[in-house]
């Protein structure tokens, strides 16, 4: 198995490499007792973020309150934003059968509209709807506004299943005149604005899609998890358990779903083994000092973590000596797929991985330098993958859970190779299990949350009613 660190890599190499690679691997390097003990901590602060005085990690209240039955029914429309892209999807669920059909299209979220204005954001959702529908739907199909699920992947207040009051953007988006207001009041000015026959009726984050969605086709699913541009998950919690839900009138044997947004998880800086290049991305992001330990594993952040240790290598280590380092020296120019090809290339003299460098940063290492910067992007992903799996162990300790499957999406999971493999063995690190036994708590590829899941949400909500029929 070549994802493990491949230490042969570094064979033959000068005395100055070695001792500078040793120094990465010390920072990188996370041990069985650390996951532990960052676990530990992870478990008291999810529990803290359920109490009233609250702390870093949200832990927000969906108001969805079990899951579907699979009898639900209807034509539901979903939108997702949240990352790269708007996707908008046409879903239907059929005859109390389990099974859906749909039809989808994504479409790429401009730089500008992620940094622009709450018109511009939301004239951009209601026109890209507007399109879709126009496509999908016959006039006679609209007899009143369409029910619109809508997964909107940021820390938002709920009141409700039909709103959400952002607390602050993540993922470096940074719109204005969104944060402190409902989200949903503002999406559907813009579909009356520009008569899109569609209203939102339920509004909730991609972990939670990924938990229904993932729990409707296996019921052994206890957690959604998205590991992508950011990372997350959502549990089933006892709302009894819940002290900041005391004094409402709920059923004695209610649940909720909770979206964690456990990105947050040591805002304080106090647990996590962080390194100077953790610093810097934080320093330099859109939110310092906000969503720490995202930063320290997600998607949108890797690329950038191998970026700031190759700037450090040139000036310090006389890496890529003589080479216009441009392209290098610019912010966010290398994304996740960037290390994925190069951990994937086992060849002898790295060709994929020389011809990324020559393609995006328009450099050409020595096979020294190759090897060495791909012995460090092994450090950084397995680190990702390793403090990703403590959130997944912290909320199975949390709920005493023993065996389950976690459902998980996101591009990075499903795309970086050996990512799985690695949070696999440290989830089997953390919890002990002996050797010999299977993983008895799994990362399964889960069902699409933002499409089916949202429109179960959305069917939940509407409690039956109202739901035109496919
Ligand atoms: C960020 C968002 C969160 C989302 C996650 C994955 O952490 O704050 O809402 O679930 O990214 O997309």
């Amino acid at each position: 198995d070549h994802f493990r660190y491949r230490p042969e890599l570094l064979e033959g190499m000068p005395d100055d490499i070695l001792r500078c690679m040793k120094q990465f691997e010390d920072w990188f390097t996370i041990d069985a007792d650390q996951l532990k003990k960052i676990t530990n901590h992870f478990v008291q602060e999810l529990e803290k973020g359920l109490t009233v005085e609250g702390g870093s990690i949200p832990m927000i209240v969906s108001w969805i309150m079990g899951y579907p039955t699979g009898h639900e029914r209807g034509r539901i429309l979903t939108i997702d934003m949240g990352g790269t892209n708007l996707r908008v999807c046409d879903v239907c669920l059929a005859k109390g059968k389990g099974d859906f059909e749909q039809a989808q299209r994504k479409f790429k979220l401009p730089a500008e509209v992620k940094s622009g204005t709450a018109e511009q954001l939301w004239d951009f959702v209601a026109d890209r709807l507007d399109a879709f529908i126009n496509e999908h739907y016959s006039k006679d199909q609209i007899k009143g506004p369409l029910p619109l699920a809508f997964t909107f992947s940021f820390p938002v207040d709920q009141k409700s299943i039909r709103s959400g009051i952002l607390k602050r953007w993540t993922k470096n988006f940074d719109v204005s005149g969104v944060e402190g207001h409902d989200v949903v009041p503002q999406l559907d000015a813009a579909l009356q604005r520009k008569q899109v026959p569609a209203r939102v009726v339920a509004l909730i984050n991609d972990t939670t899609g990924t938990l229904i969605a993932s729990h409707y086709k296996d019921k052994h699913v206890k957690i959604g998890s998205i590991f992508s541009t950011g990372c997350n998950a959502a549990y089933m919690e006892e709302c009894s358990a819940i002290p900041k839900l005391r004094g409402l009138d709920l059923p004695q044997d209610a649940t909720v779903i909770i979206n964690t947004e456990y990105g947050a998880f040591d805002n304080e800086r106090h647990f996590l083994p962080r390194t100077p290049f953790d610093e810097q991305i934080d320093a330099k992001s859109i939110q310092p000092g906000a969503q720490i330990y995202e930063k320290m594993v997600a998607g949108l952040y890797i690329g950038e973590m191998l970026r700031l240790i190759m700037v450090t290598l040139h000036e310090q280590e006389r890496f890529f000596e003589g080479q216009d380092t441009t392209r290098l020296r610019t912010a966010n120019t290398l994304e996740a797929p960037f290390l994925s090809i190069a951990e994937l290339d086992i060849s002898e003299y790295l060709d994929d991985m020389r011809a990324e460098f020559k393609e995006t940063l328009s450099l050409d290492p020595s096979l020294e330098e190759l090897k060495a910067c791909r012995y460090l992007i092994g450090l950084i992903a397995t680190r990702a993958a390793r403090l990703y799996a403590c959130g997944v162990a912290a909320i199975c300790k949390k709920k005493n859970l023993r065996r389950c499957h976690v459902g998980v999406d996101g591009s990075v999971f499903n795309k970086y190779s050996g990512f799985k493999s690695r949070a696999a063995q440290a989830l089997r690190e953390i919890m002990d299990w002996p050797p010999y036994e299977l993983d008895l708590i799994a990362l399964n590829a889960a069902e699409d949350g933002s499409g089916v899941g949202a429109a179960l949400a959305a069917a939940l909500a509407m409690n039956g009613k109202n739901i035109p029929d496919g």
